[in-house]
């Protein structure tokens, strides 16, 4: 089979199965199945023949995201900042919009040569690879509930060479996070509420862990305990959910937060609320 039929086969198969980029995403698909593809498919050389093996791999990714696994899963590894996390079913895949989050985090800890951070909720390690990564002083505590997410996020502290500086600790943050200790908390939480779960696309829903998406009530309570971790004049930063930013702005305010400000995310939906600790 040629790459040009491969592509074509794959990309009907893609769209059919209800995958809104197919054409690009066959064309992910096909050049990991074969490390010479991706450069055929920049020079075009679409009549160039695969082999056995290369149609065999690529044929087992096309068939898993006929299935609706994510891009990411399919692939192993996902972007996010200046790192390549591995990705699987053991964690949450990191998203743009965490992006948004780290930026605002290491504002915060930008003058401060040796930081005390806590990373609540870090599946894939996501945030707390990036903050160490970015910040060469930063030292991370990375806590999730999840031992899958946390034996994941260790295999990406192996990978990201930062292994001195982020501990992973499985610790349920609904024991609390510690006392005034802090320089920096910041979380993405799970923020999907039960009865939205069905709404969601298939990738999400079917494929990522329930414990990364669903709960009520997680973002205030990380709101919460971070008033005892932090130090004063430390700094909370939250991922919200879209439509809650301003809910959220008003119970940190409430908590005693100072200079509390919201950040939209690339769509202009409020994403980040943050919020410094009374000094
Ligand atoms: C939305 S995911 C965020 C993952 C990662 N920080 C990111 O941004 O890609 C939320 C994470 O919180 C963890 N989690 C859920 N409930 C928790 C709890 N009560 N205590 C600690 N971690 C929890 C989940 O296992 C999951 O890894």
């Amino acid at each position: 089979m040629t790459l040009g039929d491969a592509l074509a086969a794959a990309t009907a198969r893609l769209a059919e199965a209800g995958v809104e980029s197919a054409r690009l995403e066959a064309e992910l698909l096909l050049a990991r199945a074969c490390d010479d593809c991706a450069r055929a498919l920049l020079y075009a050389e679409l009549h160039r023949e695969l082999s056995a093996e290369q149609e065999a791999a690529f044929e087992a990714n096309v068939s898993r995201r006929v299935q609706r696994e994510p891009l990411a899963y399919v692939l192993g590894e996902w972007g996010f900042r200046r790192l390549t996390l591995k990705t699987d079913q053991r964690a949450l895949i990191p998203r743009p919009e965490t992006e948004i989050v780290v930026e605002r985090a290491l504002e915060h800890i930008r003058d401060e040569a040796d930081p005390e951070v806590l990373d609540v909720g870090t599946g894939t390690g996501a945030i707390a690879l990036a903050i160490a990564d970015e910040h060469a002083g930063a030292r991370i505590t990375a806590i999730d509930a999840s031992p899958e997410a946390l034996a994941l996020a260790q295999e990406n502290r192996e990978l990201t060479g930062v292994n001195g500086r982020v501990d992973l600790v499985e610790h349920d943050l609904t024991a609390g996070l510690g006392r005034s200790q802090f320089d920096l908390v910041v979380s993405n939480p799970p923020y999907v509420e039960p009865d939205d779960l069905p709404t969601l696309q298939p990738e999400v829903r079917d494929w990522e862990p329930h414990v990364a998406l669903v709960a009520s009530g997680a973002t205030e309570e990380v709101a919460r305990a971070a008033t005892e971790a932090l130090r004063p004049g430390g700094w909370l930063v939250l991922e919200t959910a879209a439509g809650t930013g301003e809910r959220i702005q008003e119970l940190l305010q409430e908590l005693g937060y100072e200079r509390v400000t919201i950040t939209p995310d690339l769509a202009g939906r409020d994403r980040v609320v943050e919020g410094k600790w009374k000094s």
